[in-house]
């Protein structure tokens, strides 16, 4: 029996849990919490994105601003606007949506980001407190992992987890989040140079997925009873779809789900809890903002 872990019943659930708080505190007077994005260019998947995170804002009652502006922003005028948005007392978080277009520095970026307003956890600053097990703002994505596998009960305690992908995003600390006391993983950290790469896969009790390249992980690749969590999200052309494509992930489902303990589907797994993560490190924000519990 193979346990579906739903990202998109859990994220609903959390939702409501943050949509109740979020009644308490306006309902005393406070404004809502706000969170804000910034986009650059015209890029589809950032656009859909950026959509769901203002959507899933609007259902918990947060309020939402996003900042477009066009492919050909330079990177001052975008440093501007980051201090702009650190610098406005009712913008309790924003985010820079990535990738950016190739002219600007990616990091240059991040780096400009208060690290108070920072929800994405991608400062130097919260990389730096999350590593060293301080207060912070934990990275959306490998957030929302970790709240899939304690939701679900999945025992991590002493498990060897195998995590494909060292991305700043994903890959690099989901691996630390993963080790880190009260989880208890052991954790290796699998990359582009690791070699016998199938040979470590199956060694794992729990399998991170986040290399980026479609159906990569096969039913060769993992030993029965594996917990999976796979992070991709890939957009393919599919005729006999009215959308005229499909989700597919990192992992090949069709043949791999059967040997799992429990797998994350996709889409419905990790991609709900990421927003969630987001949602949930906004109204930390928040909560700094107005000194509440
Ligand atoms: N691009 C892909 N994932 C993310 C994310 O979690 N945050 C931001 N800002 N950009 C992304």
């Amino acid at each position: 029996m193979q346990q579906i872990l739903d990202g998109k019943a859990l994220a609903l659930q959390i939702k409501e849990e943050i949509a109740n708080e979020v009644r308490q505190h306006t309902s005393r007077g406070l404004r809502p919490p706000h969170l804000a994005a910034i986009i650059v260019g015209t890029d589809g998947a950032s656009q859909t994105y950026v959509a769901n995170k203002e959507k899933s804002s609007h259902e918990v009652g947060f309020t939402s601003s996003v900042y477009r502006y066009p492919e050909r922003t330079t990177e001052e005028e975008l440093l501007e606007a980051i201090n702009f948005l650190n610098s406005d007392p009712d913008i309790d978080g924003f985010i820079v949506q990535l990738p950016l277009p190739k002219h600007i520095n990616e990091q240059h970026v991040i780096n400009a980001i208060s690290p108070d307003k920072d929800v994405d956890g991608f400062t130097p600053v919260n990389i730096g407190r999350m590593v060293l097990g301080e207060d912070a703002f934990i990275p959306a994505t490998p957030m929302g992992i970790c709240t899939l596998l304690e939701r679900y009960d999945v025992p991590t305690a002493g498990q060897h987890c195998v995590v494909l992908g060292r991305s700043n995003i994903v890959g690099t600390p989901a691996a630390n989040l993963l080790s880190r006391k009260g989880v208890d993983c052991t954790v290796t950290l699998c990359h582009s140079r690791t070699q016998n790469l199938a040979e470590l896969t199956r060694q794992a009790d729990i399998l991170v997925v986040a290399i980026g390249k479609p159906e990569f992980v096969t039913a060769d690749m993992v030993k029965e009873g594996v917990a999976l969590i796979d992070v991709g999200i890939h957009r393919i052309a599919d005729e006999t779809r009215k959308s005229g494509y499909r989700i597919i992930g990192d992992v090949k489902h069709s043949e791999v789900d059967k040997l799992c303990s429990a797998f994350t589907p996709v889409p419905g797994g990790v991609g709900p809890l990421t927003i969630v993560s987001l949602l949930q490190n906004t109204l930390k924000a928040y909560k700094r903002t107005f000194k509440l519990k």
